[in-house]
């Protein structure tokens, strides 16, 4: 729940039986809106069902002519029923909420079981219950929502609401009635998405010429200790034997003098390039100090939305970045020789990190991040390949650690279409855009000034 554009904040809600990806699809989709820059957050129904009756006995519960369990689960997240869709379209008219309703339909019992067996039996429900019986038990409560499971159905009863079914775990779709940009960014996610195992590789450059002399930007080649990273990184990549690698690069000539070294073909995007320091290019953050001091401590206050003059901030970055996540979606084994901020914006979006924390997360020289998906997430796993280089990590200084300086220069606004003349400031979080939005009548959120007082 929660995407907030022009004048509504929408209300995402999954419809589908259990164990039908209810809940991977929101906390993937809620990961990548977050990550865009659209405070987003999850209600997962189930857990309040947790909380209201903390001892489950048995799939009983769910039985349709259970009367006393029927009063509890009013905390029901499958959705499948109309009536119960009626309610939630009723509570979000009279709060001022759209609706946007996404079903997951799968009628593949291996991709069924397959899910139960994942994600279904390490629940806290079966925390006392060996895994036969509690996929006995699982099948059964999946059973007793077959009888009133309601589908959408577009063509006819629900021509008016806006919604996607997800059929077969992406194999086909249909979409309905899209009413916003969110609307349609959230249709070509999905659309996009895949649940094939496979890993991602994220590594930078090996050490250049300009990472010796301590200066940032440019476009320097390797040194010596880089170019020996190149080959470790060749036989690093020989030792996962893998079946198919795609290797994509940026176009600046050190990450393409990496990828020279690998027995393999790789595509060069412009995207990957390292985050454009402005007037700042070329320097070493002792120079940027003396010479910029202003931007330099600007810089601190809030890394990632300061923007260099004449550059990029991190969150241009991850508007620059988005078609790259959303291709490597739709890949399978990829390595991504990247830079610095380009590697920590990646990072961040498979590891479900801020945008507070995003521009001080540690991606070293010579070093592989290995990701594999899991269950709702992603593992990952860290491979120094041993050769020395040197660190290029500032640290967040002292200061910046005690919060963004009220009085900031807020150069750096998200970059999305609204219909509204002038465009908003992002709104760092859930609770931030509840607050703004919750102030004002009818939850309509209102332009809050992107000049600070002394601008
Ligand atoms: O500017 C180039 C650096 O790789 C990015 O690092 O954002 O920590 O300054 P920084």
């Amino acid at each position: 729940c929660g995407p907030q554009l022009a004048n509504s904040p929408t209300v995402i809600v999954m419809v589908g039986l259990p164990a039908r990806g209810k809940t991977y699809i929101s906390k993937k989709l809620t990961r990548y809106l977050n990550w865009i820059g659209v405070p987003t957050k999850v209600f997962n129904v189930g857990e309040y069902r947790r909380e209201a009756v903390r001892h489950y006995s048995s799939y009983d519960f769910f039985r349709p002519d259970n009367e006393e369990a029927m009063k509890v689960r009013v905390f029901d997240a499958t959705n499948t029923t109309r009536e119960r869709r009626g309610m939630i379209l009723n509570f979000a008219k009279e709060n001022g909420f759209k609706v946007f309703f996404i079903e997951s339909v799968c009628n593949d019992p291996t991709v069924v079981a397959t899910n139960v067996m994942e994600v279904k039996l390490s629940s806290p429900d079966y925390r006392d219950c060996n895994s036969t019986d509690a996929m006995e038990d699982f099948m059964k409560r999946i059973n007793c929502y077959q009888a009133s499971y309601q589908p959408l159905d577009p063509d006819d009863y629900d021509r008016e609401l806006s919604l996607i079914k997800v059929i077969d775990v992406g194999r086909r779709f249909l979409v309905n009635r899209v009413q916003d940009h969110i609307q349609s960014r959230i249709v070509y996610y999905l659309m996009n998405i895949h649940v094939q195992p496979r890993t991602i590789y994220l590594c930078r450059h090996g050490e250049s010429e300009f990472n010796l002399k301590g200066k940032i930007g440019g476009d320097s080649g390797l040194s010596n200790r880089g170019k020996k990273f190149a080959l470790a990184l060749n036989e690093f990549v020989e030792e996962q034997n893998l079946k198919d690698l795609k290797v994509w690069t940026s176009q600046l000539k050190r990450t393409i003098q990496t990828a020279e070294a690998l027995q393999l073909p790789y595509e060069q995007w412009k995207a990957l390039n390292e985050i454009d320091a402005g007037v700042c290019e070329e320097m070493t953050y002792e120079e940027i100090r003396e010479q910029h001091p202003e931007e330099f401590a600007l810089r601190d206050q809030d890394k990632y939305y300061y923007r260099y003059p004449s550059g990029e901030s991190y969150q241009d970055l991850v508007q620059r970045l988005e078609p790259v996540i959303m291709e490597l979606e739709r890949q399978e084994n990829v390595l991504v020789i990247c830079h610095q901020a380009v590697m920590r914006c990646l990072l961040a979006y498979f590891l479900d990190k801020s945008a507070d924390e995003m521009p001080y997360l540690k991606c070293p020289l010579h070093t592989v991040l290995k990701l594999t998906p899991v269950a709702y997430g992603c593992r990952v796993e860290s491979i120094s390949l041993n050769i020395e280089a040197v660190n290029t990590h500032r640290e967040r200084p002292e200061e910046a650690k005690k919060g963004p300086n009220p009085l900031m220069r807020r150069n750096s606004v998200t970059p999305l279409a609204s219909p509204e003349p002038t465009k908003k400031p992002r709104i760092n979080s859930f609770e931030e855009h509840v607050a703004v939005s919750s102030a004002l009548p009818g939850c309509v959120p209102q332009e809050v000034p992107t000049q600070l007082p002394g601008q």
